[in-house]
């Protein structure tokens, strides 16, 4: 059951992707996912260094035998290296899924496409669907205004930016942004999406590597409990509504500079908070999901929910219409 174009693409049982998250998405959580069925996806600019990357790649390896992917994230502030180099080491490991972001994949896709690798681009926009479509990718994935990360800069929610990819192109569409339950998972394969992506839900997951206290926020949290900063920078961000966030917040508003509030929202101080377990420490990335999330499972136990909660709620529907 739930059998698409996304699982035989990938070779998984179900079609549900843990987008990579940058800091989080190591082996255990990246082979829980896809031990439990679904497709793991590896945060490669975790590593400043290459070597440790291969070395995550192998541990994957050790501990799940099921596919897994790697992110190729190609937005050039978040490079911690030239990105041949991650294509080289890639093709070296034998990675045979890529999932790219931040930027076009076009200037790779021939050298991604010569060794075999399958490669799923995230968007946030129906546009840059289209040109997913038009330079070759295998699958594209699509994130609306509500995810964790980045989602576009025009604030266009998931019930419109699914479909409206699902009509535009002919690849399949992942829908990303607000999906974490049975619910949400059945409702983006009626709006013609071939699987989902999810972030915020894994964070709060017993093999998700960040501090507890930290879980317990996100189990604690309203559904306005993020905030999208960044827009006057160009780069939007959902992150938890916590203090530098909302500090972040008001000098964009009074128009500062990013040189500004780049010590406010610095990387090393958002991997304080997600090490140390406080939340004020730095910027978290979290989607508008975490007002839906109320305990910390195993990963299998969340795709397991996922699945078997589906096939009730498609039992009750089939009543509904007959
Ligand atoms: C903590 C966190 C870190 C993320 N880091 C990345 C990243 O490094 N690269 C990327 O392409 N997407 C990143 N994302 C986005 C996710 O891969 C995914 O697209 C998004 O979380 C889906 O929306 P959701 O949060 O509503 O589930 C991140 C998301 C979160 C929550």
């Amino acid at each position: 059951m739930f059998k698409t174009r996304i699982t035989e693409l990938f070779g998984i049982e179900y079609p549900i992707i843990g987008g990579a998250m940058h800091l989080l998405s190591r082996a255990e959580l990246v082979a829980a996912i896809s031990n439990a069925g679904g497709l793991g996806i590896l945060a490669s600019t975790t590593f400043d260094n290459l070597d440790d990357l291969r070395v995550e790649i192998q541990r994957t390896r050790e501990l799940t035998k099921k596919p897994f992917g790697i992110n190729l994230n190609l937005f050039p502030a978040m490079r911690p290296r030239p990105v041949e180099k991650d294509i080289d080491l890639f093709i070296d490991e034998g990675v045979g899924i890529v999932e790219s972001s931040g930027t076009s994949p076009e200037p790779y896709i021939a050298q991604l496409k010569e060794a075999g690798i399958k490669l799923i681009h995230k968007v946030a926009g129906v546009r840059y669907a289209r040109t997913a479509e038009r330079i070759g990718c295998d699958a594209v994935s699509i994130v609306g205004f509500e995810c964790g990360g980045h989602p576009g800069l025009d604030d266009v929610t998931s019930l419109i930016l699914v479909p409206e990819a699902v009509d535009a192109v002919s690849i399949p569409v992942c829908a990303g942004g607000g999906f974490c339950d049975s619910k949400s998972f059945l409702a983006a394969l009626a709006l013609g999406a071939e699987g989902v992506v999810m972030g915020t839900r894994l964070v709060a997951t017993k093999e998700c590597d960040v501090h507890p206290r930290i879980k317990e926020w996100i189990v604690n949290a309203k559904d306005s409990d993020t905030l999208l900063i960044g827009k006057a920078f160009k780069l939007a961000s959902r992150v938890a509504k916590n203090r530098p966030a909302l500090t972040a917040a008001e000098m964009e508003a009074r128009g500062a500079s990013l040189e500004e509030v780049l010590p406010i929202i610095s990387g090393q101080l958002g991997k304080k908070a997600w090490e140390e377990g406080d939340v004020d420490a730095g910027i978290l990335s979290l989607g508008m999901v975490v007002g839906r999330i109320n305990k910390v499972q195993t990963v299998k136990e969340v795709i397991d929910e996922i699945v078997n909660g589906a096939k009730q709620i498609l039992e009750r529907l089939k009543r509904v219409v007959e």
